[in-house]
Order: C-alpha cells, then sequence, then structure tokens
C-alpha cells in the first residue's frame, strides 16, 4: 500500500538542513571501488535509494559491502568480484541508470559485464549510445541480443582510444573514466563534461593511482595503469539538493540554513538566485537562503551542461518564477522532456505555456522536433492546494515546495520517488516547520 503526504501550505521554512554526499556523485564512487585490489573506504554518504540499489548490485557482483552505523561510511571490498547471474540483475532491471556504470570495471576485471534495462527519471528519451559507443572505442564487444539486458565483453582486453563525444554527457564521461584508467595505452576524450561531480571522481580515481589530467576545453587525458589500490574519500556535498531547498525558502517566504553548501559549485545558481530577488549569505559552514521580502523579479534562463545553469536546479526554480512579478521564459537546453511536473503547478493555480521552439540563445539538440522544452511562465499567480502524483525527483520536490506554499491542503502521491535523491526529507521538512503528515495511501483519501 502507499503512502500519501498531506501538506498543509502557507507556513515559511525556517532553520537548518544539512547536505551530505552528492546522489550524483556517490553511487559512481561505489562503483569505481570495483577498480581497486583493495578495500575502498568512502565517506559522507547519504541515506538514499540510489545508495541502497548500488550497494545491492555490488554484492550481487561478490563486493563485501560494511556500513559503519555509526558514521554511515561504507568499506567495499571487491577482492570476491564476480559474475552476477542475469536473474540477479533482473530483480535491478528498472532501478537506476548507474548499472551501465558497471561496464568499465567489470570487463576489466571479469571480461564480461552484463547491463540490464535502465531505468532513471523519465524526463526524456535517455538512450545510452554515447556508452556504447565509448566502450567499443576501447575494444569491447556489445551483444543487445540477450532477453535480460545487454552483454557486453573485451575478449581482448581493451585499449586506450581518442574519443570526442557528441555532447558532454556526465554518464558518457564518467564511462570513459572508468574504463580508461585500466585499459592499455593513452585515452584522450574531447567534449567531456565537467561537472564538479565529475572532478570529484577524478580526485578519487588519482587517489587510487590512476593517471589523468583535465585540460582545457574539456579534453580529459588518461593513462591507463595495471592495477590500482583501494580509496579513501568524502564524497563533495550535494549541490543539488542545496539548490533546492534554497528555492524552498524563496517560494514559502522563509529563511533556510544549507549546512554543506559550496559556494564554487554553485555559482550560477547563485547569479539566477539573486537576479529574481532571492539573498544567501554565504559562511565557511555552509550557505544562509532567504526571502529579503518585496516582489521576485521575471527572468529569461537557459539551461546548460557545467559551468551553465543546471538542469536539476530548473523545476524548484519554476516554482519560484510562478511567483514573479512579470514573464519568464526557460529554454531547457540538456533533456527534452523536463517540463511535465508543470501540469500539477498549472492546476494549483499557474500559469506555464510550453512550447517546442528553442526560445534562447544556446543551440539546442531539441529545436524544431516537437518537444516541449521551453516555457513561459506569467506571474505571479496564488497557488492552491491540489491532489498531485510526482513524476520524478526534481520534478517532485517542485511539486512538495509549491503545496507548502499554496493555500489550502494537498494530497501528494508517489513519494517514495523523493527517497531516490533526499535524504531523510520529511525530517527535514518538519525541522523547518512544516506541517505534513505521512499516511497510508488508502485511510486519509
Ligand atoms: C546525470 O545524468 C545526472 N544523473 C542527472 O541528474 C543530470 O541531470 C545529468 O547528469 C546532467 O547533468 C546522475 O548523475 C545519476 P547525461 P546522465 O549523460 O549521466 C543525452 C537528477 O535529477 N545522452 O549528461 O544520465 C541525454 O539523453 C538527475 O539528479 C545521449 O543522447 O546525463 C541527455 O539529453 C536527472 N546518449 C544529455 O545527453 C547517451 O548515451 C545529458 O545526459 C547519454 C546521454
Amino acid at each position: 500500500m502507499g503512502k500519501v503526504l498531506t501538506i498543509h501550505g502557507g507556513v515559511p521554512l525556517k532553520g537548518k538542513v544539512t547536505v551530505r554526499g552528492a546522489k550524483n556523485l556517490v553511487p559512481k564512487a561505489m562503483v569505481a571501488a570495483l577498480l581497486g585490489d583493495c578495500p575502498s573506504v568512502l565517506r559522507n554518504v547519504p541515506e538514499i535509494k540510489d545508495v541502497a540499489v548500488v550497494t545491492s548490485l555490488l554484492k550481487i557482483h561478490g563486493v563485501t559491502v560494511t556500513k559503519d552505523e555509526a558514521t554511515g561510511d561504507l568499506t567495499m571490498d571487491p577482492s570476491g568480484t564476480k559474475t552476477a547471474t542475469s536473474n540477479e540483475i533482473d530483480t535491478h532491471a528498472g532501478d537506476s541508470r548507474i548499472p551501465i556504470l558497471f561496464c568499465g570495471p567489470l570487463l576489466h576485471s571479469l571480461g564480461e559485464a552484463l547491463i540490464p534495462n535502465l531505468g532513471g527519471c523519465k524526463i526524456g528519451d535517455r538512450p545510452i549510445d554515447f556508452h556504447l559507443d565509448v566502450l567499443r572505442h576501447f575494444g569491447a564487444e556489445i551483444d543487445k541480443a540477450g532477453p535480460f539486458g545487454t552483454t557486453i565483453r573485451a575478449p581482448h582486453g581493451l585499449t586506450g582510444a581518442k574519443i570526442s563525444l557528441p555532447y558532454p554527457s556526465v554518464g558518457a564521461t564518467e564511462q570513459v573514466l572508468l574504463t580508461a584508467v585500466r585499459a592499455k595505452g593513452t585515452t584522450e576524450l574531447e567534449n567531456a563534461a565537467v561537472e564538479p561531480e565529475i572532478l570529484d571522481l577524478i580526485s578519487l580515481l588519482q587517489k587510487m593511482g590512476a593517471l589523468i589530467t583535465v585540460g582545457r576545453d574539456r579534453v580529459i587525458r588518461v593513462t591507463g595503469v595495471e592495477k590500482l589500490k583501494g580509496y579513501n574519500h568524502k564524497a563533495l556535498p550535494d549541490r543539488n539538493e542545496a539548490a533546492s531547498w534554497a528555492s524552498a525558502a524563496l517560494v514559502t517566504k522563509g529563511d533556510i540554513f544549507v549546512e554543506g553548501a559550496i559556494q564554487r559549485n554553485l555559482t550560477s545558481f547563485l547569479h539566477t538566485y539573486r537576479q529574481i530577488g532571492g539573498e544567501f549569505e554565504v559562511t565557511d559552514d555552509g550557505i544562509r537562503f532567504f526571502h529579503p521580502g518585496g516582489e521576485l523579479k521575471p527572468l529569461i534562463l537557459e539551461t546548460d551542461v557545467h559551468p551553465g545553469f543546471m538542469t536539476d536546479w530548473q523545476q524548484p526554480l519554476v516554482v519560484a518564477l510562478t511567483q514573479a512579478s512579470g514573464v519568464s521564459i526557460i529554454h531547457e537546453t540538456v533533456y527534452e522532456n523536463r517540463f511535465g511536473f508543470t501540469t500539477a503547478l498549472v492546476e494549483m493555480g499557474a500559469r506555464v505555456q510550453l512550447h517546442s521552439e528553442c526560445l534562447g540563445a544556446i543551440p539546442c539538440r531539441f529545436g524544431q522536433r516537437n518537444f516541449k522544452h521551453s516555457a513561459v511562465i506569467t506571474g505571479p499567480t496564488p497557488l492552491t492546494g491540489a491532489d498531485i502524483d510526482i513524476p520524478d525527483l526534481r520534478g517532485g520536490f517542485s511539486h512538495l515546495i509549491a503545496a507548502l506554499a499554496a493555500e489550502g491542503t494537498s494530497h501528494v502521491t508517489g513519494i517514495e520517488l523523493i527517497n531516490r535523491g533526499y535524504e531523510k526529507f520529511m525530517e527535514k521538512l518538519t525541522g523547518l516547520g512544516a506541517r505534513v503528515e505521512m499516511n497510508e495511501l488508502a485511510s486519509s483519501l
């Protein structure tokens, strides 16, 4: 039986939350432990669903994963790495996109990898063609015909290559890093992603003994080594969670100190936040976000790869723009279908129109192809409580903050999706003064 979250709106969120390791780094760091010849220790690990999924994926591949109950630190010992059965892997099909990143490490240690059908948020087609092309460049053979997913083999081992990505994909860059570090010879990757999570993964691999350097113009060079040791690493804090709570402070006219937020990983977000009328104060321990009073201002915004405005910040910020005085335009250039969550906002009273034109300057892969990837938001409009079913992780968080700002009561289902990327969000909400209750579905509606 599912759960339903009842939210009584109209309460400004005030207080402190702590963000821990990034959802978009921690699972990849766990996969990297497979590359070492001795145990690795990962610290600052959040209690989120994606960590649980990767923990069980590592265990079915013979890795011993131990959790320090006091700190949450994970020790991962790859000495028993083995092939997992298709049934075992199938149980994980549809859980997340991380299994694709097991390829490189498993090909190095076992010569074969079996990848289930992938899951992840429904915010676009999300193909894996870049990943498969990259693996072919290293000499892997791809067999998609299997009933349980894709089988990849490297009968002659893996050899470094010169690779240029069609788009600076985070996942495909991680695929190259996790494969090239133990491949024969040198790999040069052009048009690479350089998100802070990528640079943190590179730091971790360097700790293991890898030879990696990041050049100018998105070029990463790796010289493969035969052996890597284990790492001891503290994961960088989750900048996407920090940006989400910042938007929550603005939308609810509140004041939230986000412990662990790091300014240099949020530069373009902070710039935009101040442009629309939000205020922030940076300290060594975190960042205070608050609504300084007065009207919020509209703006024209385009999402982009780092160091541009990140696509995962777009959805919570859209809720703030429904309260700005005037017309805002958002051009989503990273995913072709990331405005589905606005349907519920419109039902709550927001004015949002979607367009398939590229309403912005950044060249985009989705123009003139019937993808509603630009939004025109006219504000301010009062929001009223509604029954909402959460579509995806960031869309879901935006629905929570809309309901918290709205007049009246909302009933939110599909709430388990939030656990995928927001640690202890219920505790954090109540700690910030939100009036919320979680109930079993049948009884409350
Ligand atoms: C990572 O996804 C993040 N997820 C996403 O965060 C984030 O939005 C994204 O990077 C961009 O920053 C994790 O790290 C787990 P991509 P990823 O490969 O690696 C296309 C969140 O809410 N593409 O950079 O899957 C793809 O369709 C999530 O926390 C191909 O066409 O993203 C998209 O349009 C959502 N073929 C674009 O590239 C490929 O083989 C960017 O995708 C791979 C990607």
